[in-house]
Order: C-alpha cells, then structure tokens, then sequence
C-alpha cells in the first residue's frame, strides 16, 4: 500500500525521506519519488524499487532549510509508471497521497473542462489542479486547501507544498493513516507509519480523520471542521520490531487484524456501482478461454480450489485446479483455450514457477494472481492481477489468503460480466456482499477471547478433522492447513460428505472435528454429516451461527445473508483457533519448525 514520507527542516530532508521511505517498504509499492522544495522544486520519480530512485538522485544533494515530500506508490488508478508516480505537479504545486478520491473522475472532466492539462492517469493529479484553481478565488493557500479537501470524497492521507510558500508543508487525513512527528530542533515529520519515524522523532500525533492543517518552520497548525483542536502528542514504541507488531502478540496475530483493512484496499478501485473493474487487465485475455486452470501451492492451492465452486457457479466457466508440484511432472495434456492461472503469495514459489512456464512454452495465455509486484511470477505471465495485501510476515499465511480469495471473488463476478452470464441483480447482491466483507472481517474482542478460552481444550488428542461442504471444504483444508503448521498436531481437511467412506473410523473422543457449518449452503446435509460424526463419539466443535445442540463446543457466528461472508467469518475462526492453540503449546506461531516463508526450491 502506498507510503508518505515528509520533513520540513534544515537537515538533509533527501536522507530523511528516503530513509523513511525505506521503513515503508514492507507495506509493498510498485513506485517512488521524491520532491524537495527550497527556491524551487527539484522533483525525481522512478519505478520499481526504491534503490531506482535513489540511484537517480545519487548526484542531487541538498544544505540547508527545505521542504519534502516523499512517496511509494501501490498502483490503483493507471499502471505503475513514471508519469503515474508521486509526487504529482501542477504549475506551482506538488502533492504526495495516499488512499482512493472516488469523485476524481467529474473533478477531472471540471477541470479539463478549465484548461487543465493531466500528465497522469491517477486520481491524485486533480487534488493538485483544483488546488491551484482554488487559490484563485480564495484569499490565502490554506483558504484554498480547505475548499480543496472540502470537495473530495473518499478516503486520502496528503501533504501538498507549494512554491510561493517554500517553508510550509500542508496536510490533510480522511480513512487513510497519517502522523505528524515534530522535536525541539523545530522540524516537523510526516509518515504513513511509525516504523518510519523511530529513531529520528521521539513524539508524535496520530492525526485522526477529519483533521487538517499545517506544519510551518517549527509550528504546528492543526484543526478539524469545527476549527483549532489541541495538538495530543504520544511517545513512539522504542524498537522497530514492536512498532510493526503494533502490540500484538505475533506477526500472524497483526495480520489477522488486519486483514478487514487490506481486503477494503484489495477491493478499492475494482468494485463499481454496478460492475467489478479490472484497470490493469487487458480483457481480450478472456477472449476464445473454454477453461480456466488454476495452479498454485499450499495455501494459495485452498483459495485455487475454493474459488472453483465460484467460477464454475457464477460465471459458468470450467475450471481445474492443479497443484504446482503434481502439474509440473504429470505431461497435462494443454489447449490454447485455456487461461492458465498462476496464484502465489510470493510470486517465487518453484513448483508454482515451474508450472507457469511450461504452460507459457505450451502457448496457453496466462494470468497471475499475487500479492508482490515484480515477482518473477508476475513477470512471466501475460497479465496480473495484485492482491494488496501488503507484505506478509508471518510465515502461515492468513491476509495473503484472504486477500486471494476476494480478487478470485471479483474475477469470477467479472468473467461472468463479460461473457454475459450473470443477471444485472445477480451483479448487485455480489457487489453487495463484496462490500460487507470488510466489516465481516473486524476481529472482535468478543470472538477473541471466545476462541481464547475454547484453545485450551484442543491441545492433545489424536488428530483433528476440519470438514465443510462446498466451498467450505477447502476452508476447512486451510483450517487444517493453519493448525498443522504452527501446532504440529495432526489435522487434516475432509468434505463433510466423505467421512462415511473411511476416515470416520477414527473417531473417538480423542479425535477433534471442527465442523464448518454455513446456514447458505448445504446446511441440513452438513448437519447430518456432524451427526454422524458425534454419533461415533468424536469430540466435535460446531462453527455456525445456528444453535448446534449436539456439539461439545460451539462458536456462534453472525447470521448472514450470502454464504461468502459466512465463509470470511469463518476463516476468522479457523485461523484465530490454530494461532491461539499454538501460542498455548508455547510454539513459535511466526516461525514455525521446518517452514519457510517463500518455498523457492523444489
Ligand atoms: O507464496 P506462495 O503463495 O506461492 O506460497 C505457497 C505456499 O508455500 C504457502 O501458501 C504455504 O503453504 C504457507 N506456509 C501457508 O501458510
């Protein structure tokens, strides 16, 4: 997701905003730049990665007071190039911004409209022109930047400077996070977070929405609508280790949090009113595809397999799924009317890597679904779609999974668009839905401590079984997945309609199920497999939001009207179960024994 960077001060303002812009890295960006400002602007850009840009700045060198503002970019309107990288210019403005303005569109037609001239294809360039239009029916550039932030809707973090005042950086923050350091020494600090701040500020306002201002030669102008509001500073964490981890426990318990936020950015931009919008998709990749094969590892294999039911379902497109280590060595037998899609987290899995280039060399058309820019996996194939999930630390995947399984959503809602197989009201109950995952997704404390308390009770035993029907089948896989990882107690995935054929001759009360059951699919069948299972003593664990009387142990989830927003609760439970089991086994949740985070081997 996109980072800023800002300094206003007499030290070495490059230094200090490239510095923080490396701290930023982690949140993943596919460009960068930089604008100083001291007489005039001296402005550098580049794609890829940071170390582009400061080997383009390598013989700039700046002394004395200046103003800066600095950028990585994680491409949302317009493709990661030069021109579409912060910070954007108008004649006399720059602005670096962070977040989405979902009216950018009808500014910009006003604003051509008035002789505007856009050098980029981003919604951030008309915060930038309206600036400089405003200025001139107002009486002073902050006059101007209120009118300005008053007429966007969305959500965005910015800092715009501007040439006839060099020593005054301006801001504003609405849904995106913004925070404003500042020290006896007079200079003033902005940062996207404070991994980027620590060390070189030691106090900080965590800027809350609504609030704008501005920072000038060692004073701080701060305010919301209502006007001048108190300046609340905080001390920074000390180490950069406990900034990232926020507080949590473990990097896989931050990241389970977060994952409300990085699904509302995977979904930003890509879900209309009444469509879903792929920007960086060329759609002639869909024409003459009869079937989509997805490929991919591990946990990136469950979103593979989940998303199936979805193609198959929604848009009415024949799929297989392959796992990358099996497809590699099993001589597929491959037509030139299959899209051949890669999904990996990393975009460096060998066997995931290894498959795509056998299918690019067999002719087939290809489609990458990762969450790292540059990979070699996205390098390869013809077209990719990002999941924003932001980098992922925690070496069991949970955000990335996620994250995948919502653009695997939208591609199957998109795919049924375009080939004309999903009713306009179909559109709209999947639009819908998409647009409540986020909140479904809000990890409550209540559910939390729940699952806390229930951890205690799953530590031993021979074995679990996570079973579910339909899509919930290779959720329960993933619940396998999570557990077996970082617990090493055995468990394994099973549709709930298969135990009958050989593996409920384990149960016993040893043996633990945790039963995924939906009440939108399948939930009078998936029932009856539970009971089956009960029936035979197995100690079992119901996930549903209807009352399960049978069950050892219940954890009761929101009623929902679409079977996927059960399905994203659900994952919730699956994934906080498995991390709370382990943290009682006193295991290391974030490194697990014998894992890796990226498998580039085969
Ligand atoms: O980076 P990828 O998504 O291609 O990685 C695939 C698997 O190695 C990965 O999902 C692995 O299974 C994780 N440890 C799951 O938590």
């Amino acid at each position: 997701m996109c980072g800023i960077v800002g300094y206003l001060g007499k030290n070495n303002s490059k230094e200090i905003i490239l510095n923080g812009l490396k701290e930023l890295e982690y949140r993943g960006y596919d460009s960068a730049g930089i604008t100083i400002l001291q007489n005039d602007f001296v402005n550098y850009r580049a794609v890829g990665k940071l170390s582009n840009l400061v080997e383009k700045m390598d013989s700039f060198n700046v002394s004395g007071f200046s103003a800066g503002i600095g950028h990585t970019r994680w491409a949302t309107h317009g493709k990661p190039t030069e021109e579409n990288a912060h910070p954007h210019q108008g004649a006399f403005t720059h602005i670096v911004h962070n977040g989405i303005i979902e009216n950018y569109a009808e500014l910009k037609k006003n604003l051509i409209g008035k002789g505007y001239k856009f050098s980029s294809q981003t919604d951030t360039e008309v915060i930038v022109h309206l600036f400089e239009e405003n200025l001139k029916i107002s009486n002073s550039n902050y006059e101007a930047f209120q009118k300005t932030i008053e007429q966007l809707h969305g959500a965005y973090a910015l800092l715009l400077i501007t040439k006839n005042e060099n020593e005054k950086i301006y801001f504003a923050k609405e849904g995106s996070p913004l925070i404003l350091g500042s020290n006896e020494n007079g200079e003033q600090f902005f940062a996207s977070s404070d991994s980027a701040l620590i060390g070189i500020v030691e106090k900080v306002i965590y800027l809350h929405d609504g609030h704008f201002g501005f920072v000038e030669n060692g004073k701080i102008f701060l305010q919301n609508a209502s006007g001048e509001i108190p300046q609340n500073f905080s001390a920074l964490p000390k180490s950069r280790e406990t900034a990232q981890k926020n507080s949590f426990r473990y990097f896989m318990e931050k990241e389970i949090y977060e994952q409300s936020v990085v699904v509302s950015d995977t979904l930003m931009g890509r879900v209309l009113d009444n469509s879903i919008n792929f920007d960086e998709v060329d759609k002639t990749l869909f024409d003459g595809i009869n079937e989509i094969k997805l490929c991919a590892c591990g946990t990136s294999y469950h979103t593979a397999l989940a998303s199936s039911y979805l193609f198959e379902r929604i848009a009415k497109v024949r799929v297989s799924v392959e796992f990358g280590s099996e497809f590699r060595y099993r001589d597929p037998l491959l037509t030139k009317d299959t899209l051949f899609v890669s999904i990996s987290q990393s975009g460096e899995t060998a066997d995931t890597l290894a498959s795509l280039k056998m299918a690019k060399k067999s002719g087939l058309k290809t489609l990458a679904i990762c969450n790292v820019d540059n990979s070699s996996i996205v390098r390869i194939s013809d077209q990719a779609i990002l999941t924003r999930a932001g980098i992922e630390k925690g070496v069991a995947s949970t955000k990335a999974f996620a994250t995948q399984m919502v653009v695997l959503q939208m591609l199957s809602i998109y795919l049924g668009q375009i080939r004309g197989n999903i009713s306009e009201t179909e559109i709209k109950k999947e639009i819908q839905t998409l647009r409540e995952i986020p909140q479904t997704l809000t990890v409550t404390s209540k559910l939390h401590e729940k699952i806390k308390r229930l951890s205690k009770r799953y530590l031993h035993g021979h074995g679990f079984f996570f079973v579910g029907r339909d899509i919930f089948y290779p959720l329960a896989l993933e619940g396998a997945l999570k557990l077996k990882e970082i617990s090493y107690l055995h468990a394994e995935g099973y549709p709930a309609g298969e135990m009958k054929h050989g593996p409920i001759a384990l149960a016993d009360p040893e043996l633990f199920t945790i039963a995924l059951l939906p009440q939108n699919m399948l939930y009078e069948k998936t029932k009856s497999n539970i009971e089956e299972l009960g029936a035979r003593d197995s100690t079992i664990c119901v996930i549903s939001p209807k009352p399960f009387e049978l069950a050892d142990d219940f954890v009761r989830t929101s009623s929902h009207n679409h079977y996927m927003l059960e399905f994203f609760e659900m994952m919730l439970v699956v994934q906080l179960l498995s991390m709370e089991v382990a943290i009682r086994l006193q295991n290391d949740v974030d490194m697990p024994r014998n894992l890796a985070k990226s498998v580039t081997v085969e």
